[in-house]
């Protein structure tokens, strides 16, 4: 599949048959999230792997009942590593954590897409609660939920802004 396929195609999926995820696939989530850039390649990220169907069910709970996140066979937990501040300081805590936990995220719905794979980034989840039933450490914050598996619905894209009210052009 070419890449701007699978950019302009992805969607946000809420609705998941319950076919597990073959072995092979789920290997190659883990390339796609692992190899994605991260400041100074420091790799300031941690994701669990959820399949325990309790946990999955008490993460709805903790995000505001969406409850299509126990639908699916895998629940990807993603965080940050709080520790990055050695190395950068306030910004690296603030800002580079997220976007190296945010270049995996983007690889790991885009590979997903590859194999056929429906995915929805979540953010809106009591965040205290999340890390308890996880049992995510102290020095990382979980930052979002993505509940992976085969869609069972389809979905139209959401309109975009226009590329000249988002980009501006400086020559
Ligand atoms: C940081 C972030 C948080 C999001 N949180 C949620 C969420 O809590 N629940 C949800 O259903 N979708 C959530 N989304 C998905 C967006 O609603 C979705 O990406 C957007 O509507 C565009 O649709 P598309 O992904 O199909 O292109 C989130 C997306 C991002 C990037």
């Amino acid at each position: 599949m070419e890449i701007m396929e699978a950019v302009k195609k992805r969607r946000s999926i809420r609705s998941f048959t319950d076919r597990p995820i073959p072995p092979k696939i789920l290997e190659e989530l883990k390339d796609a999230l692992i190899w994605a850039p991260s400041a100074g390649n420091l790799q300031s990220r941690l994701f669990y792997f959820i399949f325990n169907r309790q946990m999955k069910q008490a993460l709805v709970e903790a995000a505001l009942h969406q409850f299509f996140i126990a639908e699916a066979p895998l629940v990807v937990g993603a965080c940050i590593d709080l520790d990055i501040e050695q190395n950068y300081g306030k910004r690296g805590r603030d800002l580079y954590a997220i976007q190296d936990v945010s270049a995996s995220i983007q690889n790991l719905l885009l590979v997903a897409y590859t194999h056929g794979l429906g995915t929805c980034w979540i953010g809106a989840f009591q965040e205290e609660e999340a890390s308890r039933i996880i049992g995510v450490p102290r020095e990382y914050r979980i930052v979002s939920l993505i509940p992976v598996g085969y869609s069972a619905e389809d979905q139209p894209a959401p309109p975009r802004n226009k590329k000249k009210d988002s980009i501006l052009d400086i020559y």
